[in-house]
């Protein structure tokens, strides 16, 4: 019962707050810098995606499926590297989890999860929701930087 209604509060707080993240980020459009997804990648996506983020992380042995070579994202997609659609893969919210297949952890459910804590305020949603659309996009800012030339 406390599980499920936990549950239900991240789907409430994702589905409200990841649009309003993107109605506030779209009022004041700020570059953002490659350096501060770096943290974040090295410290969750490193284990499966490795430090280059080329996919051979420590933990990539024990998974099904080989992690991405995250290097070779432009390469794979006629050179231009596609925002808008990193965003979404690293978010989540494309591969509903009753699909059964992603080996990814949803990214957007652990930040705005981290972000709210046990508060369930409007203000506080509004926050998470842009506190994890600021984190996706420094992740994809830096991986768009280690996009390898060959
Ligand atoms: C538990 C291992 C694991 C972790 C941790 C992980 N990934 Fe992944 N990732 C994968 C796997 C495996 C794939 C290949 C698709 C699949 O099977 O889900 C993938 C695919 C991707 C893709 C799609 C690449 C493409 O070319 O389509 C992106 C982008 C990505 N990961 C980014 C990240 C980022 C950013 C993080 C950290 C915030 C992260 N991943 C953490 C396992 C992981």
């Amino acid at each position: 019962m406390k599980k499920a209604s936990r549950l239900l509060r991240l789907a409430w707080v994702t589905a409200l707050a990841l649009p309003l993240a993107a109605v506030s980020s779209a009022e004041t459009p700020q570059p953002v810098a490659a350096e501060a997804g770096k943290a974040d990648f090295l410290a969750l996506c490193a284990p499966c995606h490795g430090e280059d983020g080329r996919g051979d992380g420590p933990a990539a042995a024990g998974l099904a499926h080989r992690p991405a070579d995250l290097t070779h994202i432009a390469r794979n997609h006629g050179g231009g590297f596609p925002d808008a659609l990193i965003f979404e893969t690293i978010e989540g919210l494309d591969m509903p989890a009753s699909h059964g297949t992603r080996e990814m952890p949803v990214w957007g459910d652990v930040f705005v999860g981290e972000a709210v804590g046990s508060s369930v305020s409007l203000d506080t949603a509004k926050k998470a929701g842009a506190e994890a659309g600021r984190r996706i996009e420094a992740l994809v800012a830096y991986l768009k930087s280690i996009q390898a030339s060959d």
